[in-house]
This record gives structure tokens, C-alpha cells and sequence, in this order.
């Protein structure tokens, strides 16, 4: 099963409008050369519509980092997955490890998200990873699992299709320490063994980004893998010539 190689940009709280919209040329000059990827870029909430606005026409997807789990209320401070497409996000990345550790979300809150993302007809990119701890007691496969078995309970099949699972081990990200190949497929080959488990049939589509300190040098070693389906990059994506290269390094 060839599944198109996902390469998405999580900018974290980083650009401003106009720095993000300055990354528009790289990018439209990139997909123009680079056939049978998608890009997808996770601006601040400030700057989807601005980029969604110059991506227009292009397949480059825009999406946001983060949503609430009601579709509105009195909750201070937050956007909703409607606010979010209206805004011309098709795209939520949910769970991502600075959520659960840095604001503490538990996994069922971010099982929550997922709901309201797929409700809101946004395509999740559900971020799953151990701690550094957790993979030195040998315990990472039974905390990715089970994240994935909160996240996923109670999503139909067909909406479950719809998730692009990024593992993303916490010790790697912004960290310089990226997976090795082989660990990146050992659990990405798990993660798929689970999916088709728990979600079905439909797993064999589905997408499973690895994140962590991912740029230019190690990229082509871990795409060459049979289930890294491509990236979640955070540092490295902040520059275009780098993001571009990591996505010119997975379209081989
Ligand atoms: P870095 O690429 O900076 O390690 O961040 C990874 C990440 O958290 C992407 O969501």
C-alpha cells in the first residue's frame, strides 16, 4: 500500500503575520516541483486565515495547533473547530506533547479534541509519544498504546480514517536527539499493528508521521522506512530553505 508522504510544519509559538506569509513563495516554488507529497503548515491561531488566504489554490493545507472541545461558550481564551474552519484551517494537530506536559492535558481531554476536530470536519494530526523515563523502563509501546486506546475510543471507523497519528517521542523533540530509524519503525510499526487492531481495515491508509528533531540530515533515513509516512517538523520548519529540503529529502 503506497500512502502519499505527509510533511507538516508545527511552527509552535513562532512568525508573526507577515513572517508567515513571507514563507509563501518557498513553498508555492515547492509544491510546483515536488509531485506526490502534501505539505501542511500549523501556524499561531493569528496567522491560518492570512495563510490560508495566500496558499489558496496551491495544496499546501493549513491547520491550526490546537483546539477547544466545545463547539462554544464560556471558555476564556479559546477557539473552537468551527472558528477554526471559518478561519480556512482543514487541519488540527491534537495531543501534541507540549499540550499534555507543558499544559496538562490528559489523554481525556485530548481524546475530547479529537472528537470535536473530526465533528468540525478538520483533519487530525493526533501526536502520541513516552517520556524519556517511560522508554528507559522499557515501557514506551504500553504509553503510545495507550494514548492511541483513549484517543481512538468511541470513533467510528470512518472518522477514524480520517486521523494521521504522528509519533512524536518526547526525549527528541527540540531536544537534537532524533530516533533512530529502526526505533522510529519499530513504533510506528506498532502504532499500525494497533490501528488495524482497534480502528480496522482503513489502518492500512492511514498516515503515521515521526516527530523530533527531523531536519535535512536525517530525514531520508527515516522516510526510508515502511511506516513513516512522512514528518511533524518543528525547528527545522521554521527556516524555508530546511522545511523544503526535509520535504525534498521524503519525496525521494
Ligand atoms: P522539533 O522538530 O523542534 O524537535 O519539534 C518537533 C515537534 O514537536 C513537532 O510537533
Amino acid at each position: 500500500m503506497s500512502r502519499r508522504k505527509l510533511i507538516a510544519a508545527n511552527w509552535k509559538m513562532n512568525k508573526t503575520v507577515a513572517e508567515a506569509t513571507a514563507f509563501v513563495p518557498a513553498l508555492r516554488a515547492a509544491v510546483a516541483r515536488l509531485a506526490g507529497i502534501d505539505l501542511a503548515i500549523f501556524p499561531s491561531f493569528f496567522c491560518v486565515r492570512a495563510l490560508a488566504d495566500a496558499l489558496a489554490g496551491t495544496s499546501v493545507a493549513v491547520g491550526a495547533q490546537d483546539l477547544h472541545w466545545e463547539p462554544n461558550g464560556a471558555f476564556t481564551g479559546e477557539v473552537s473547530g468551527a472558528m477554526l474552519t471559518d478561519a480556512g484551517a482543514t487541519m488540527v494537530i491534537v495531543g501534541h506533547s507540549e499540550r499534555r506536559h507543558v499544559m496538562g492535558e490528559s489523554d481525556e481531554i485530548v481524546a475530547r479534541k479529537l472528537a470535536a476536530a473530526l465533528r468540525a470536519r478538520l483533519a487530525p494530526i493526533l501526536c502520541v509519544g513516552e517520556l524519556l523515563s517511560e522508554r528507559d523502563a522499557g515501557n514506551e509501546k504500553a504509553v503510545v498504546e495507550r494514548q492511541l486506546a483513549s484517543a481512538f475510543q468511541g470513533v467510528a471507523e470512518e472518522m477514524a480514517a480520517r486521523v494521521v497519528v504522528a509519533y512524536e517521542p518526547v526525549w527528541a523533540i527540540g531536544t537534537g536527539r532524533t530516533a533512530q530509524p529502526d526505533d522510529a519503525e519499530a513504533m510506528h510499526g506498532a502504532v499500525r499493528s494497533w490501528l488495524s487492531a482497534h480502528v480496522g481495515a482503513e489502518a492500512v491508509s492511514m498516515r503515521i508521521l515521526y516527530g523530533g528533531s527531523v531536519n535535512a540530515g536525517n530525514a531520508a533515513g527515516l522516510i526510508a522506512r515502511e511506516n513513516v509516512d512522512g514528518f511533524l517538523v518543528g525547528g527545522a520548519s521554521l527556516d524555508p530553505a530546511s522545511f523544503v529540503a526535509i520535504a525534498e529529502a521524503a519525496s525521494g
